[in-house]
């Protein structure tokens, strides 16, 4: 059966001094918890000092982006390889954030997720509909398309070092949660277009986590469904008593 997975997305959060508090207190709390797979995903200015805190815990270090190049002329930029220089496991890609503010394209995540793997990153890529694309009835045809596009060229190889986290654009940071029949029908949706595009083996393996609004009110219920993996959190993950209560939630 596939591990579970938390991470926190700390977004444009927590000051390096902020972060440092803030991970110390998950490093005390979860530093031996191994039943579940816990990341955090700080911005790249705290990136050292979250590893320093988290070094020798259960906690994973991701950044939340990165450049499609290795090294050179791309100001303002970072690469894998520097995520994977400052002690990063994974790598947040293709967040909608991402997709709606800076217009990142589908082909632009899929150069992304390529040259974090080629890095030894293991990419998160994350994809969902607009609440204006569900209630046109287009919901299938986008999360098909960003999961073809963003995972074009991959092998089946590839594929046991890729998370998906499906979160609907209008469950994020709204307090409006997909309710747990909404949040299985996609990932099982997901998990059938894996299955499509690879084999059965790695639509069964490949974690697939809910992100949206993600809360210790609302997480077990979540957890509950058979096609949901895990949770990419925003909020909820700054705090580090709501963190832990969602690492530590309850089938
Ligand atoms: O990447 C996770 C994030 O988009 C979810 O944010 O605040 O709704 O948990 P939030």
């Amino acid at each position: 059966m596939r591990k579970p997975m938390i991470a926190g997305n700390w977004k444009l959060n927590k000051t390096i001094a902020e972060a440092r508090e803030l991970s110390g207190d998950l490093a005390k709390c979860l530093a031996n918890f191994e039943a579940v797979d816990i990341v955090v995903a700080p911005v790249f200015t705290s990136l050292a000092a979250v590893q320093e805190m988290i070094k020798g815990t259960a906690i994973k270090l991701a950044g939340q982006n990165c450049y499609p190049e290795e090294t050179g002329a791309f100001t303002g930029e970072v690469s894998p390889l520097m995520l994977k220089d400052a002690g990063c496991e994974y790598v947040i890609i293709g967040h909608s954030e991402r997709r709606q503010l800076l217009e990142e394209s589908d082909t632009f995540i899929n150069q992304k997720i390529i040259k974090a793997l080629e890095a030894g990153l293991k990419p998160i890529l994350c994809i969902g509909e607009t609440l204006q694309e569900r209630e046109n009835g287009d919901m299938l045809d986008v999360l098909a398309n960003q999961v073809k596009g963003g995972l074009a060229n991959l092998s089946a190889t590839h594929m046991a070092d890729v998370v998906i986290a499906y979160e609907p654009v209008w469950a994020i940071g709204t307090g409006k949660t997909a309710s747990d029949e909404q949040a299985q029908e996609a990932h099982s949706f997901i998990r059938g277009l894996l299955q499509g595009m690879f084999t059965k083996e790695v639509a069964f393996a490949t974690r697939i986590l809910y992100g949206g609004s993600v809360k210790p009110s609302n997480v077990d219920g979540l957890m509950a469904q058979d096609d949901i993996d895990g949770a990419l959190v925003g909020g909820a993950s700054l705090k580090a008593e709501d963190f832990i209560r969602l690492v530590r939630f309850e089938k």
